[in-house]
Order: C-alpha cells, then sequence, then structure tokens
C-alpha cells in the first residue's frame, strides 16, 4: 500500500485509506520506540532538512528524532543564524538548499501556504509542520492515533476540542482527520476565537462549556496565545480561566472512561489546572511520545512514493 501524494499539506480533503494507512504503519513504529535500540535503516541514505521559520520545541525535536531512526541524515535550519537575516528569500533559501541534493523538507512557517508554495518550487517531498493557522497534519494524526490507541476506534467518539479554534491549525487537522474517520466534533471558546460560520465545518459550535462537555469522550484543550492577548479578544486571563478553563470540577460531565488531551505547549492554570494536566486521563505526553511513531510512518510512507504517482498535487 502507498500514499495518494508523495507531500503531507493538510488533512482537510485526505482520505480515510489515507489516514488508515499512516496509522497502521505508526503502530509498528510505536512497538520500535520501546525497544532497547529504537533505530531501523528505511531512509538511509536520504537527507531530510528541518526548515522551522517558527519556534518549536515538540515539534522540531519529534521529526528530527524520527529521521535519526529512521537512519535519514538530518540538517536543521533556522532562521536566526541562516542568511534569511540577510533578506534572502524563501525561494532562493530553499532552491539553494535543494542543489545540496536533499530529499525531503520538513516545514514550519508562520504564513499559511508556504508548505504548498516549496511543492511548486522543489522535487523534494514536503511535509507541513505547521503554516500559519491553516493546518498542523502530523500533530492531528498523532492526536488521533492516541485516540485510537485508547478506544480502538475514532468512529462514534464525541470529540471536544476547547479554547482558541479560530487561530488553531492544530484544531483544524483535528477537525478534518476525525470527522473523515467518523468522530463527532464539537468546538468550544468564545465567539472572538471562534471561526466565522464554524458550523460550516460540519461540527457542533458551542460557547458554554458545561454544555460542551455532555457525552464528551476526548477533549483536546488548545493553548490559549497569549500573544494574541493584546489584541483583546477575551477580557482577561482571569475570566478566560473561569469561563473555559478545564478543571476536575468541569471533567464529571464527561462520558466514562474520559480522556484529556493538548498539544502543548500548556499554560498551566489558564486554559488547564495541574491536577487535570496530571491527572489520571491525561495522556499528553503520550501525545509526544506517539508524534515520533506517526512522523517515522509519515517520513517512510512519503519517501516510498513516486513523483509521477502523486494524485493529489498537479
Ligand atoms: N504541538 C506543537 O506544535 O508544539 P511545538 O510548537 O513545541 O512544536
Amino acid at each position: 500500500m502507498a500514499l495518494s501524494s508523495r507531500h503531507l499539506l493538510q488533512l482537510e480533503g485526505t482520505s480515510k485509506e489515507d489516514l488508515d494507512l499512516i496509522l497502521d504503519t505508526s503502530v509498528g513504529f510505536r512497538e520500535i520506540l520501546d525497544r532497547p535500540i529504537k533505530k531501523v535503516p528505511p531512509l538511509r541514505g536520504k537527507t531530510v532538512v528541518n526548515l522551522f521559520y517558527e519556534n518549536s520545541t515538540r515539534t522540531r525535536i519529534s521529526f528530527e528524532l524520527a529521521e535519526k531512526r529512521l537512519s535519514a541524515d538530518t540538517i536543521n535550519f533556522s532562521t536566526s543564524t541562516s542568511s534569511v537575516k540577510k533578506g534572502e528569500t524563501l525561494r532562493d533559501t530553499v532552491r539553494n538548499i535543494e542543489a545540496m541534493k536533499i530529499d525531503m523538507v520538513v516545514v514550519r512557517h508562520g504564513s499559511t501556504g508556504v508548505p504548498y508554495y516549496l511543492t511548486q518550487c522543489l522535487d523534494a517531498n514536503i511535509i507541513n509542520a505547521g503554516d500559519g493557522t491553516h493546518e498542523h497534519p502530523t500533530q492531528g494524526l498523532l492526536d488521533i492515533f492516541t485516540i485510537r490507541q485508547k478506544y480502538n476506534k475514532i468512529k462514534g467518539l464525541r470529540v471536544l476540542l476547547v479554547g482558541d479554534i479560530r487561530h488553531s491549525r492544530v484544531a483544524r487537522s483535528n477537525i478534518w482527520g476525525l470527522k473523515t474517520l467518523g468522530a463527532s466534533v464539537a468546538v468550544c471558546g468564545p465567539t472572538t476565537l471562534l471561526p466565522y460560520e464554524a458550523e460550516k465545518f460540519g461540527i457542533d459550535v458551542y460557547t458554554n462549556l458545561d454544555e460542551a462537555m455532555e457525552g464528551v469522550d476526548v477533549v483536546n484543550i488548545l493553548r490559549i496565545q497569549l500573544e494574541r492577548q493584546k489584541a483583546g479578544l477575551f477580557p482577561s486571563q482571569r475570566e478566560y480561566s473561569n469561563l473555559f478553563g478545564i478543571t476536575r470540577e468541569r471533567l464529571k460531565r464527561l462520558n466514562k472512561n474520559f480522556t484529556i488531551m493538548h498539544p502543548g505547549p500548556m499554560n498551566r492554570g489558564i486554559e488547564i489546572t495541574n491536577k487535570v494536566a496530571d491527572g489520571p486521563a491525561s495522556v499528553i505526553l503520550e501525545q509526544v511520545t506517539n508524534g515520533q511513531a506517526v512522523r517515522m510512518a509519515v517520513l517512510y510512507l512519503l519517501s516510498n512514493v513516486d513523483a509521477h504517482e502523486d494524485k493529489a498535487i498537479e
């Protein structure tokens, strides 16, 4: 089995077959992470560039470890130490990097559409590690993998995303992937942090958290992007925390065997209390471990798709 595209740009429009293939392949790689020696040879001889134009802890380290565990050669590019500081354009930067004979590019950028743009100027496989407010497909996949690992299914589960949905690329990737796999998806946040006409995503939209949490299996809590607080999108952190913070008291509205998720980085005491973040239903660190397995699967599967087989990007 092979993926239908040689790039991973978004989960919107990604088929159920491709999602299932990535998730099923991730299971084998997750087992490798529990072995004493966590290295396998599939990407031996391939060179992967991690092109991060925005800050990252989890995604960058996770991709680098995934590449190394697949025996790829890896290069880490960061804008602060590159000629981007001297005014070099994105196109010139990536074409110069490709001239050094690289095979795959993992890219994070503050602007929506940069990963797609790279597919138009490079021959390498492109993996989106987060672009603007658009998508963060490997985060969506690792969240879905973590849910599937616990419940052995996605179809029929009720998943609630809480917080800044409007600016969240994690939310978008979760919504598209979960819906394709048959979950029932709801979002909750202040009106100012919900996407315009969010109902058109085919999801349930709430501004009252206690109502939103009724009958939910999985709560995925999104980071309040404190850098946007200057824009006055909610009156105060204290008010946000009172209305939308996930506390232990609120958990009793959830279904039995519920799960608490957060993609990180967390603002403890604002969107999530310590007791919830570190409580028995939290899979937050399991998400991070699973992220490596999912990224290994994505790198492995994309490296096996020939350019002429790519049906997704014309
Ligand atoms: N979840 C996530 O994307 O975290 P980083 O910004 O640390 O990569």
